[in-house]
């Protein structure tokens, strides 16, 4: 989008914005989602009247199903599926050993379950700056990160945006340090061709009814390591020793890991359901990732003379598009992003701030928090961690512009593209309306 202050928006008569007492512009509503197909609904009802609900590992059909598919399509050795995106990150920290107050170098513009299954871990996140237009992971700042206990790189694809994997992969190469991946708002999006999730050590997905690969609640984890496999497998799933066969039983599993076949582990096995909905689901996500590019492409095309934002480039990668970010232009707009995104929102826009607080600045992470008690609060104080002191520019920056659009669009939709896009130009057409509206709040 061109910055220029004299260029027009052009394409909707102008009227009373929506935020001052004027008709909404007629934004299509948001779409229906998650949806599941017949198919799936009658595989679900068969297996709910079979009773045939107990799934300790790839001897279930559809856990089997499940993780071949998913293996595959990312081009990965191994899949886990798991209860939740957080149970796969924890798993793939697990299965790596990262613990006993090792660093993870990660984001703080994420979504906290990036960093959270970090500190249940017993490891302590240092966190590192992102870009300012992408609010992706910084590869500069990851290198100024690394220390004497520095063990791993935790890199979050938010938004569907692929980070810049060819410089994580070299600085974790070069200071050998394991590199995880969450692609939990990523399933499909691309960097250099190749998909997120199989360039490092794990990569671990949610598959929560908002997301790209949504079930009801579910997640997985890749793999190319038979041990991280393995490790994560005795750590979360039940290995086996009933009637049920259960992973132990599996082929590979490692003799040395033998003794250790117990119970003594977190419950994070997928449900049989949604192993059922993962299967399904997958089969069309592809379709659907490219028609919701499509859909943004078009969006952004009818946009094109709003000045009041910038929309981020990918010039390494193919998004995949679970949100749209863009950047709100306050030196053009003359206004808040506050009040910028009140009167999309009054149209009838979902337009939000999706963080806004970073995680360095959460409470709970502060040396004396009053929070009920963690074991990550003990860990902290000891190793002597405050967070908020953390001087984080681009990721200031990034929260401070950045607003975004959920972007469940999975048919092709111009109509829709236009009206929404209608919505902005006529703020951008408001935008003298707005700057009075603001004066008088003052
Ligand atoms: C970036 C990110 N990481 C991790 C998670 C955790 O996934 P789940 O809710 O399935 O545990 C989410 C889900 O909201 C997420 O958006």
């Amino acid at each position: 989008m061109k910055a220029t202050e004299n260029s027009r928006v052009s394409g909707s008569a102008s009227h009373k914005l929506a935020l001052l007492g004027g008709a909404p512009s007629g934004v299509p509503p948001k779409p229906h989602y998650p949806r599941f197909t017949e198919r799936a609904r009658r595989h679900i009802d068969e297996v709910l009247r079979e009773g045939k609900m107990v799934g300790l590992g790839t001897a279930h059909p559809w856990l089997g199903a499940a993780e071949r598919a998913i293996a595959d399509w990312q081009g990965t050795q191994h899949c886990l599926t798991t209860s939740s995106g957080h149970a796969a990150l924890h798993a793939g920290l697990m299965g790596l050993q990262i613990t006993g107050g090792a660093e993870v170098i990660t984001t703080p513009y994420t979504w906290g379950a990036s960093t959270s299954p970090i500190l249940y871990n017993n490891a302590l996140p240092a966190f590192a700056d992102v870009d300012p237009d992408r609010g992706l992971l910084d590869p500069d700042s990851v290198r100024e990160a690394i220390g004497p206990r520095t063990e791993a790189i935790l890199v979050t694809h938010l938004y569907g945006q692929p980070a810049n994997m060819t410089a994580l992969c070299e600085i974790a190469a070069e200071h050998g340090l394991a590199l995880i991946e969450d692609g939990s708002q990523a399933h499909g999006a691309k960097h250099r061709g190749k998909r997120v999730g199989s360039f490092g050590d794990a990569g671990g997905f949610s598959c929560m009814g908002g997301k790209l690969l949504a079930t009801s609640e579910a997640g997985y984890l890749v793999t190319n390591r038979d041990d991280v496999y393995w490790n994560a497998v005795i750590s979360c799933q039940h290995a086996g020793g009933t009637e049920d066969p259960g992973r132990a039983d599996e082929e590979g599993f490692p003799s040395d890991l033998r003794p250790y076949i117990d119970s003594l582990h977190y419950t994070y096995r997928v449900s049989v359901l949604n192993a059922i909905l993962l299967v399904d689901q997958l089969a069309k996500l592809d379709e659907e990732n490219a028609n919701r590019t499509q859909n943004r492409s078009w969006f952004v095309e009818a946009i094109e003379g709003v000045q009041s934002v910038s929309v981020p480039e990918y010039p390494d990668g193919d998004p995949v598009y679970h949100m749209v970010s863009l950047n709100f232009r306050a030196e053009h707009a003359g206004i808040s992003k506050q009040t910028y995104l009140a009167a999309l929102q009054a149209e009838g826009v979902g337009a939000f701030s999706y963080i806004e607080v970073p995680l360095h600045r959460l409470e709970r992470l502060r040396p004396s928090t009053g929070a009920p008690r963690t074991m990550f609060a003990e860990r902290l104080e000891r190793a002597g961690m405050d967070y908020a002191a953390l001087e984080l520019p681009g990721c200031d920056a990034k929260v401070e512009r950045s607003f975004e659009m959920s972007w469940n669009w999975i048919d092709e939709d111009r109509e829709a593209m236009s009206r929404l896009a209608a919505a902005f130009i006529k703020v951008e057409e408001q935008l003298d309306a707005l700057r009075s509206y603001e004066r008088q709040l003052r």
